[in-house]
């Protein structure tokens, strides 16, 4: 864990962070995770979008319903998982986090995981995998992955999964989405999901 980083955080929370130049410019708020400190499933998305800058929570847009009515239809909801980001600001016009931001971040991001130790961490899309991974990840072809993987000197069960944006706009990805979510409930114990049946129709 980053001790400067953890000493910055009041619990999970980054009060105030002046690392990132453009960031500061382009968020209204920081946008830290929500969820109980001792979730068993931690949720890690990319950064916050228009919404989430906004109401200055993650997940609450589009890309939020979609996770939240996969989650019911595996068991979970918002309110026993902790969801998070790589970079707690709005990057410019949604543009992917530059490797300096994720750097930025990252030390939130450890002590976050540390402090939950959760049963299995989900990386919502490409750019959290390949953060948490440290290699390049094909991330509709490895969604539904495990691998166990040292962060700050622990090891964690990391779970790939697409990003819930991706069901937006291909909805083949709708399956590949909703059984990563089941497998997060499978390893986190969790029963009373997993129909199989898509929940997403709407979108
Ligand atoms: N996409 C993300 O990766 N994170 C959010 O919080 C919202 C959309």
């Amino acid at each position: 864990m980053d001790e400067v980083d953890a000493e910055r955080m009041e619990g999970l929370h980054v009060p105030a962070c002046e690392r990132c130049l453009e960031l500061i410019e382009s968020r209204s708020r920081i946008v830290n995770g929500t969820g109980p400190e001792d979730a068993d499933v931690l949720f890690v998305g990319e950064g916050p979008g228009a919404q989430e800058d906004a109401q200055g929570e993650p997940f609450v847009g589009r890309s939020g319903t979609v996770l939240d009515d996969a989650l019911r239809s595996v068991g979970l909801d918002r309110e026993t998982v902790r969801i998070t980001n790589c970079v707690r600001c709005r990057p410019p016009e949604n543009r992917d986090p530059k490797k300096g931001e994720l750097a930025n971040c990252r030390g939130y991001l450890e002590t976050e995981i540390a402090r939950l130790e959760p049963d299995v961490i989900v990386t919502l899309g490409k750019v959290p995998s390949e953060h948490l991974l440290g290699r390049s990840v094909a991330v509709t072809k490895e969604a539904g992955a495990v691998e166990d993987v040292r962060i700050d000197g622990e090891t964690y069960r990391v779970l790939l999964s697409v990003h819930p944006a991706a069901t937006l706009y291909d909805r083949s990805q709708e399956s590949t989405f909703e059984a990563a979510l089941e497998k997060a409930a499978d390893l986190a114990g969790v029963d009373g999901g997993g129909s199989g049946q898509t929940r997403l129709d709407g979108f």
